[in-house]
């Protein structure tokens, strides 16, 4: 039996993106639908997207974004124990897509299971990785976000099929027991099912007979997201006895520019430290917290020792934050 390693924390040492090589810009779109770049930049800041191809599924690129994360951390797949994937567009209803990424990475030993949590999925799958790296059973962890909504899109419903994209993002979580208040310092977790049918997706395996697509009253989620998930960062920062002034990046949920900077205004947070990626990837859900995160590790603009702060909010609602020093 493996020893337990009661960990302090669990610090973030690997990261990693995936986006699929095709873009589609605001201007194709339009070519078949009655939109406009024009309508598309003001309302939610998006000008292009990258849209899988035939054989990109949420595993393989899942999958793809992990192996850049492993090669970040300096690890391999056999030093994992556990891999948790925040999808909702899996490949198949079981096995679950996140033993479709142990398997493509070649692990046999260890667990996977999804997280079904719409665009706040890796925050909800950061927390649980969190939580068993905390309690001993785990020590290496991936946590992935990995989407193909351009699957369970609409593409005549021009009120939604404009607003997503497709990707996968990772990170890899590993015990820690060093001095200091590196790694998540915590999470917080929020669902609320009585608005379920604002953002939600028409059908599942065993109802043929539904479209499949998305379906969303976005005005409805709008005023939700910008009210949740100010109080979901000021909850954050409360538990931690921290205040706007201590937070040196905001990675949010990629939704719409307009939510991103209502939140930021709220923290005083200046443009220069709030990672966007929304204008280049659109909406990717689960993966676009991670996705974002990458980029900005990767660029050198966050540093090791930053205070970061992420937040998402989707269909459920399920809304989230965690507050991590990298
Ligand atoms: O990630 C999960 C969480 N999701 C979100 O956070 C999304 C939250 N919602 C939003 O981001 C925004 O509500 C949208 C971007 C979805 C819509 O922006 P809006 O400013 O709330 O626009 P609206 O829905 O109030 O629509 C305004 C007008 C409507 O026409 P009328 O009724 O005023 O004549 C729409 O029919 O814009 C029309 N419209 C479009 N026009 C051109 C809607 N979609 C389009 C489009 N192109 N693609």
């Amino acid at each position: 039996m493996k020893e337990r390693f009661m960990a302090k924390r669990s610090l973030l040492v690997g990261f990693g993106g995936f986006l699929p090589d095709r873009v589609v810009s605001n201007a194709e779109l339009a070519e078949r639908l009655e939109t406009s770049d024009e309508w598309i930049k003001t309302r939610t800041g998006i000008t292009r997207r990258h849209l899988v191809g035939p054989n990109d599924t949420a595993a393989s690129m899942g999958a793809e974004a992990a192996r850049r994360a492993l090669d970040y951390a300096g690890l391999t797949a056999d030093d994992i124990d556990a891999v948790f994937v925040a999808t909702a567009t899996p490949d198949q209803a079981f096995p679950a897509t996140a033993v479709r990424v142990q398997a493509a990475l070649g692990m046999k030993q260890g667990f996977g299971f999804d997280i079904t949590a719409a665009c706040s999925g890796f925050i909800f799958a950061l927390s649980t990785a969190d939580a068993f790296i905390r309690s001993g059973q785990i020590r290496n962890a991936l946590v992935i976000g990995s989407e193909v909504y351009s699957r369970i899109m609409d593409w005549e419903d021009r009120t939604t099929c404009v607003l997503f994209g497709d990707g996968a993002g990772a990170v890899v979580l590993s015990a820690s027991d060093e001095p200091g208040d590196r790694g998540i310092l915590s999470t917080h977790l929020h669902s609320d099912g009585t608005a379920g049918d604002l953002l939600y997706v028409d059908g599942a395996v065993g109802q043929p007979d539904k479209s499949g697509h998305l379906k969303m009253s976005g005005r409805d989620v709008f005023r939700h997201a910008v009210g949740k998930l100010s109080s979901s960062v000021d909850e954050a920062l409360e538990a931690e006895g921290l205040s706007y002034a201590d937070v040196d990046w905001l990675v949010p949920h990629q939704a719409n520019i307009r939510i991103i900077e209502g939140v930021a205004k709220k923290l005083n947070l200046p443009a220069e430290r709030v990672v966007v990626t929304v204008d280049r990837h659109a909406n990717t859900s689960a993966a676009s917290v991670p996705l974002a995160l990458d980029e900005a590790v990767r660029d050198g603009r966050i540093q090791k020792g930053d205070l970061v702060l992420m937040e998402a909010l989707g269909g459920g609602l399920t809304w989230g934050s965690a507050l991590v020093r990298l």
